[in-house]
């Protein structure tokens, strides 16, 4: 039997141990969260909320399309500006699922996914995800809301133009999601990068930064941006007792937690510990949901799940940007939320599939032992290794290897200062050919060599 195979045979044992088939859906702790702070009222989230995205008023049309919906198709309506349905150029559609299985979408229910919608979402699959959040990670009860978005970095545009004033500091993992700087970016904000180590964030360095800044006088932020399982780019997961300490502090220091999670179903060894929404007792979590990376890129499959007064400016700035998502592909995304054991199946066959591939990737990566560290990601999608010898790996990046045709990312893409020297490369097995993985990482190896032989001659001829 191959390395490979007995790696893969160990880790399908060991998830299968691990999770039950239902198991893929918790994300709750055990016990029900009890919070000394106070609950947040519609009156605090005035000051988190940013003077742009206060200014923005509902649209009456906007107002009178959910009216629509709600009260059902008997008006005599003169008002929707929406066009008839007898000009839609579909009357069946039908997709054959990887399984076998078959989804129609005709009639009533295709008329509709052909049509506008209110700007929150499709009003049955808005339902649907109300129940599955509360299902999924039962949140203590609050008045919340979800909000569907075309994506999940559509989620993190709206998080940031909803709170952020220019010059605003922002806390985040010191190596972050390049879609978070670039929404950022315009606002030039005060980026607070807290270091992780193998388990994630480190509260102790969060609150000595947060302890700083009160003592200093300095304004405190009111945002704290992470990715609590499978970090892009470090792959760490944040154990529970992290994440209460983190939201402890959230409550001490006033701010909120954008939780964006879309790698929570590819956690590889053990289930997933609860969520910051199912710990949120006070109301300070944004929740950022995404099918990309599970079920397609493709569909924008998304939503954000945040308190009532926050969803509501939030689904503001969505009436002006965009109207609302793309029905059709809301249509598709509630067929598939609908058939639970379908789902399961096809969120488990993901995980296994990347499973496969992190053990692929993390076996030919002993090639580059000892040039290099690095640890098997917990979850998500990406191996994280930091070049020993080098300061900075950008050269090697962009031109040894690429030259020798090998694309890999540079560390510094996930730094706000994109000039600042980095000695890590990000590496992803999520698409990679299996049969060439093993090369990919060989290359890596010899280029990572090279360029530490031509590091020593560099400093070996200046020193002469
Ligand atoms: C942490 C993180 N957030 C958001 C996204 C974007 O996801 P979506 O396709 O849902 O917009 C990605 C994609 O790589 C990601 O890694």
């Amino acid at each position: 039997m191959s390395v490979l195979h007995k790696l893969r045979s160990r880790q399908l044992r060991r998830l299968s141990r691990c999770y039950s088939s239902e198991d893929i859906f918790r994300f709750h702790p055990d016990q029900p969260v009890i919070s000394d702070h106070r609950v947040l009222d519609e009156h605090d989230y005035q000051r988190f909320v940013s003077r742009r995205a206060a200014a923005r008023e509902p649209a009456l049309t906007r107002t009178m399309t959910s009216l629509a919906y709600k009260v059902g198709r008997q008006m005599l309506s003169l008002a929707e500006g929406m066009p008839n349905e007898g000009v839609f150029p579909f009357r069946h559609l039908q997709l054959t699922t990887t399984a076998g299985g078959t989804l129609t979408i005709d009639g009533a229910e295709l008329a509709t996914a052909l049509q506008y919608v209110p700007s929150q979402g499709l009003p049955c699959l808005l339902q649907q995800l109300r129940e599955y959040q509360t299902t999924l990670h039962r949140p203590p009860p609050l008045p919340r809301d979800v909000l569907v978005t075309c994506g999940s970095q559509h989620g993190i545009h709206h998080v940031v133009e909803l709170l952020l004033e220019p010059g605003d500091p922002v806390l985040t993992t010191q190596f972050a999601y390049t879609g978070l700087h670039s929404a950022l970016r315009p606002y030039h904000p005060e980026i607070l990068g807290i270091p992780e180590d193998a388990d994630g964030l480190v509260p102790a360095r969060l609150e000595e930064v947060l302890h700083a800044r009160a003592r200093k006088g300095l304004k405190l932020p009111k945002m704290l941006y992470l990715v609590p399982t499978g970090n892009n780019p470090t792959g760490t997961v944040l154990p529970e007792a992290r994440r209460r300490r983190i939201y402890e502090l959230a409550c001490q220091y006033d701010f909120l937690i954008v939780e964006d999670d879309p790698y929570m179903f590819l956690n590889y060894d053990e289930p997933a510990p609860p969520s910051f929404l199912s710990l949120d007792s006070v109301g300070r979590v944004i929740r950022l949901d995404s099918l990309s990376k599970v079920v397609s890129a493709g569909l924008r499959a998304a939503w954000l799940t945040a308190p009532a007064p926050l969803l509501a400016a939030a689904e503001r700035l969505q009436q002006a940007e965009l109207l609302h998502p793309c029905t059709l592909s809301q249509t598709i995304m509630h067929r598939l939320l609908s058939d639970r054991p379908a789902l399961s199946s096809q969120l488990q066959s993901a995980r296994e599939l990347y499973g496969r591939r992190r053990a692929a990737l993390g076996a030919a990566l002993r090639q580059a032992d000892p040039a290099a560290d690095w640890t098997e990601p917990k979850a998500g999608l990406f191996y994280w290794l930091r070049v020993r010898e080098l300061d900075d790996i950008y050269n090697m990046v962009f031109n040894t290897a690429f030259k020798r045709g090998l694309m890999v990312v540079p560390g510094q893409a996930f730094l706000f200062d994109t000039n600042a020297p980095c000695q890590y490369v990000r590496l992803t097995f999520s698409k990679i050919k299996m049969e060439d993985i093993d090369t990919a990482a060989r290359h890596l190896a010899d280029i990572i060599e090279d360029e530490q032989k031509l590091r020593l001659q560099t400093r070996a001829a200046s020193e002469r």
